[in-house]
């Protein structure tokens, strides 16, 4: 490829990862009415986000003081946490987390029984609240018979029935267990838990545990984020939503019951008896226009998601989370050394034609070099890739990595401004207008934590996209503390109310 050509392609490659201000308006106003299709159908289809009732209808005020067990399933590790909540929006915890065998993982664990993951978590759970009953202070109440009520964060598209039920879409994220999917979570899990229990004499487990709440890591975030933001608060703050951007990408926010058409009449009189207006939704926004009918596709998104482990879902999620942004980059470069624009490893070093070999955090690094010829990069390319660049080449790279990365958090301010529009919060004839307030979105995850300017590229998209400059200054973007964890808690929390 003569270097005009190559240049001319380069430029190309950019330009097909831009969303502009105009793109940005028409996707929030997609993103809109997707919400909207998604409250009133079914969670499984297609055409309409998710929409998933959590049966969560009321937000903590950082004053709860009690103690709580909860564990948590990430994408590749599984926590147990005994939680204190100290009643001053702090807490405690005491905290063990596994990563998950390769065994249960993708291919490996795709024909398991339904039993074997869930054996395998209720293992380390009774092992856990052994473990803590043991070394508990307070011993001597404990020589009863206690019950645990425990809080379960999975973070993956499930139909939820009830605060402790919901039945598994599909799995995102790597894994592959097909007997599971359709399946009542929580009842397997307790199934397990309570088989592990009664496996051994009762001295050795002098408890039981009772898995109370069902909770999506975005779900546990909003609730984390209302608990710990709260209390004492200096600054008029008002927890409107939550947002996973780390390996998978999801929001969760409050939304009107009255909305929420699908609940089934028996499921409405229920939560209607507990005089409450909202109810937590987790939007499972990760398969936003999974149609196709508005998101940008490139040829590597195609790619991506044909190889992903559920393609033709959560297409949204994969131009945005970290499972995906160093695959899309890795694919760029592969087709750059097809075209022979870029230097073909040795044969030795091929690992750059393995999937998901090139990792989100090399990017994170290309992202901000600013050193001498871009030596970091190069540094960063041969060692994770094999591949060999020249300094120009190095800019070119350095380009699609902003690109990709822009994309990614432009469309993340899509979904956050959709929500916001609809609440709302934003109109001066709406109820839900208070003037002086500002709009509290809590994040967790490693790329709205970790990734350079991450957060700032959210807020460009903020302010050239639908909600414009006025809007933009309105959002408050925060951290949430460890959102599965302690929201898994905090849910078990809500079972009692
Ligand atoms: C899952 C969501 C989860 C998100 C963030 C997605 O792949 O479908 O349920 O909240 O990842 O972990």
């Amino acid at each position: 490829m003569s270097t005009s050509a190559a240049n001319e392609y380069v430029q190309s490659i950019i330009k097909s990862f831009e969303i502009d201000a105009p793109l940005l308006k028409r996707l929030t106003s997609k993103y809109i009415e997707s919400m909207e299709n998604g409250l009133s159908h079914s969670s499984g289809g297609k055409s309409h986000l998710p929409m998933i009732p959590t049966f969560i209808t009321s937000l903590p005020n950082g004053t709860e003081k009690t103690d709580i067990l909860a564990c948590d399933l990430g994408g590749t590790s599984f926590r147990c946490l005994y939680i204190k909540l100290q009643g001053n929006s702090k807490f405690t915890t005491e905290m063990k987390k596994w990563e998950i065998p390769s065994d249960y993982l993708a291919e490996e664990g795709r024909d398991l029984p339904e039993n074997a993951f869930f054996d395998y978590l209720a293992n380390k759970i009774v092992n856990f609240v052994q473990y803590h009953n043991s070394n508990d202070e307070n011993q001597e109440l404990l020589t009863t018979k206690k019950n645990f009520n425990l809080g379960f964060t999975f973070s993956y598209p499930v139909e939820q029935t009830a605060l402790n039920a919901g039945n598994l879409i599909r799995w995102t994220k790597g894994f592959e267990i097909t007997s599971v999917v359709g399946k009542d979570i929580v009842e397997l899990l307790q199934k397990s838990i309570d088989s592990k229990l009664s496996s051994v004499p009762e001295e050795k487990y002098p408890f039981t545990i009772s898995c109370v709440a069902l909770c999506n890591d975005t779900t546990g975030t909003l609730l984390s984020g209302a608990y710990t933001s709260t209390y004492d608060s200096q600054d008029i703050v008002d927890p409107i939503m939550s947002i996973i951007c780390g390996t998978g990408f999801n929001i969760a926010y409050m939304e009107d019951l009255k909305s929420c058409t699908k609940l089934t009449a028996e499921q409405m009189e229920f939560i209607s008896s507990k005089s409450v207006t909202e109810m937590c939704i987790n939007t499972e926004s990760g398969s936003f226009d999974n149609e196709l009918s508005v998101l940008p596709v490139t040829p590597y998104d195609k790619i991506v998601d044909e190889e992903s482990t559920n393609p033709g879902y959560h297409l949204f999620e994969k131009r945005i989370s970290g499972m995906f942004l160093g695959e899309i980059l890795r694919l760029v470069i592969v087709d750059l050394i097809d075209k022979q624009f870029l230097l073909e490893p040795k044969p030795s070093k091929k690992q750059y034609r393995h999937k998901f070999s090139l990792k989100t955090e090399v990017l994170s690094h290309i992202e901000i070099d600013d050193s001498k010829d871009l030596k970091q990069t190069e540094l960063y390319l041969i060692e994770s890739l094999g591949l060999r660049t020249t300094t120009e080449q190095r800019h070119f790279l350095q380009q699609i990595t902003r690109a990709i990365s822009r994309r990614s958090a432009y469309l993340v301010s899509v979904a956050i401004s959709a929500i916001i529009i609809k609440s709302g919060r934003l109109d001066p004839k709406s109820p839900k207008y208070k003037y002086h307030q500002e709009l509290e979105v809590c994040c967790d995850g490693s790329v709205v934590q970790y990734y350079p300017g991450f957060k700032s590229m959210i807020r460009h998209g903020l302010s050239l996209g639908s909600l414009g400059h006025e809007g933009e200054r309105r959002v408050h973007i925060s951290m949430a503390l460890d959102g599965s964890g302690l929201g898994a808690g905090l849910a078990a929390l809500t079972a009692s109310k």
